[in-house]
């Protein structure tokens, strides 16, 4: 991946945290490379909710993704972070803005990228966000998502347990309330007619971690 983990983690500086946060979540997971193999072969301007510090919208210009790229997310100061790092690294056609997903949606076409976010908002307002993510796809569009998927094992109470650690530790403000069930996102895919796959992706840890991709037929 072309610029290298190093010099993406670089536009970060100052901040140390977030240097050494890009650093080794880059090193270790293979959720970018994931996504940017999904979204290679489109142009439709990319809407990333719950975006983080926007290490997606790097990694996706190194992998030759062209359109447009609009992270949210509710986390003020990681809005901040992605904002400075995407400037210092002159990343055309990123933005970004804070939101809060479980109150307001931004108006979009496009793919829409729902990263190991869907877990963390409550229920009911699972469903509108998956809802309005599926509203926004235009033809060609894709929609991408990892997350644990809801199914008894000790892969999921890992993931529960990588996700409450991270609410303690202060780099997520809330705790993770409910995985998505696998057959409940296949049958609210099927009701909008979309096609869709889950591969998993764990990486080198025990995740409960699936690469969701859900679109429109071609024609469809
Ligand atoms: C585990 S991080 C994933 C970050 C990014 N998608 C990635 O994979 O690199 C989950 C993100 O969801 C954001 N988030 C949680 N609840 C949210 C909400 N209600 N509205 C917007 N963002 C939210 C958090 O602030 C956090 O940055």
């Amino acid at each position: 991946m072309e610029p290298g983990i190093r010099e993406i983690a670089q536009h970060y500086l100052p901040l140390r945290n977030h240097y050494w946060y890009a650093r080794i979540k880059l090193a270790t997971d293979p959720l970018y490379a994931g996504v940017g193999a999904v979204l290679a072969r489109t142009r439709e301007p990319l809407l990333d909710l719950g975006c983080g510090i926007g290490l997606l919208g790097h990694t996706l210009r190194a992998q030759g993704f062209s359109g447009d790229y609009r992270g949210v997310d509710i986390d003020a100061a990681k809005i901040a972070s992605a904002r400075a790092a995407a400037t210092r690294a002159r990343l055309p056609g990123a933005r970004f803005e804070t939101i809060d997903l479980a109150g307001g949606f931004p108006a979009h076409r496009g793919s829409v990228a729902l990263l190991d976010i869907v877990q963390f908002l409550p229920p009911p307002a699972q469903a509108v966000l998956l809802e309005n993510a599926i509203a926004c796809l235009t033809p060609g569009a894709v929609l991408v998502m990892r997350s644990g998927l809801h199914r008894e094992g000790w892969r999921l109470s890992f993931t529960r347990a990588v996700d409450r650690f991270a609410r303690w530790t202060r780099w997520m403000n809330v705790g993770p309330q409910r995985y998505p069930r696998r057959d409940e996102l296949e049958q609210r895919f099927a009701r909008h007619g979309l096609t869709a796959s889950f591969t998993p992706l764990r990486g080198r840890l025990p995740f409960e971690n699936w690469l969701i991709c859900a679109r429109h037929e071609p024609g469809g």
